[in-house]
């Protein structure tokens, strides 16, 4: 017997929390009765619709993607832009872990693992994403520190960050600075650099928690490996 909640998130169409909110507004039906207990468990003999559709327990599957420019990492867009989820070849739905902006390139994870991918995005977790920033001007020691220490964004403290300059291009005046940010608030890095007065011109992330690019080109992707996939699940 497990949880609703879990179960219908391990069938990959959602995280638990959304599971829980499909289950309290009457969208879930088990053996042909309409469920709105959060604590309802279910075995597998029982038969879950959600929206009329039959759940089934979909076969995990687990990816990490060098994201190129220009791809969205949400799975619609109105405009029909290319998707993250359009670049892996999957026999489920997996669906992206978190967001990276259009612009924006490097690592991202993609999996049908509701309970994984709430895990990894839930804002207690302090995961720490590393970025290389390229940014307009001279980055200075005194706002790396600023930065570093946090800044208030939408009224909310940003949590302790690590902001160093790497190198600076003279002739084009232009910084690179490593960037360590353990959030994943919307446009955070870009907002945390024009809190300053600065340009982020390209923005990549190199690092999710103990994951890097390796062996990977741009638009490339590899499947996780079991260990890979049971480390990111013991950092609960
Ligand atoms: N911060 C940003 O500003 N953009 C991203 O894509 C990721 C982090």
């Amino acid at each position: 017997m497990k949880r609703l909640n879990k179960f219908i998130s391990e069938c990959g169409i959602c995280s638990r929390r959304e599971a829980d909110n499909l289950i309290i507004s009457g969208r879930v039906v088990i053996n042909g009765k309409v469920v709105s207990e959060l604590g309802t468990k279910v075995s597998e003999k029982d038969i879950v619709e959600v929206d009329g559709k039959v759940l089934k327990e979909e076969k995990k599957e687990y990816y990490l993607l060098y994201k190129p420019r220009e791809v969205i990492s949400t799975t619609h867009d109105e405009v029909n832009r290319k998707s993250v989820v359009d670049l892996v070849k999957s026999k489920g739905r997996v669906y992206p872990v978190g967001r990276l902006d259009y612009d924006t390139t490097g690592i991202i994870l993609l999996t049908n693992d509701g309970e994984l991918s709430n895990i990894l995005t839930h804002p207690k977790r302090d995961i720490e994403k590393m970025y290389v920033a390229k940014v307009k001007g001279f980055f200075k020691k005194g706002d790396a520190i600023t930065l570093s220490n946090g800044i208030v964004l939408d009224g909310v403290m940003t949590k302790k960050a690590s902001f160093k300059l790497k190198k600076y291009n003279k002739k084009t005046d232009t910084s690179y600075v490593n960037v360590i940010i353990t959030e994943g608030r919307n446009h955070q890095v870009k907002n945390m650099f024009n809190y300053l007065g600065y340009d982020v011109l390209k923005l990549k992330r190199e690092r999710y928690a103990f994951l890097d690019l390796s062996g990977l080109k741009s638009g490339e992707y590899r499947a996780l490996s079991l260990k890979e996939v049971k480390k990111l699940y013991s950092l609960k």
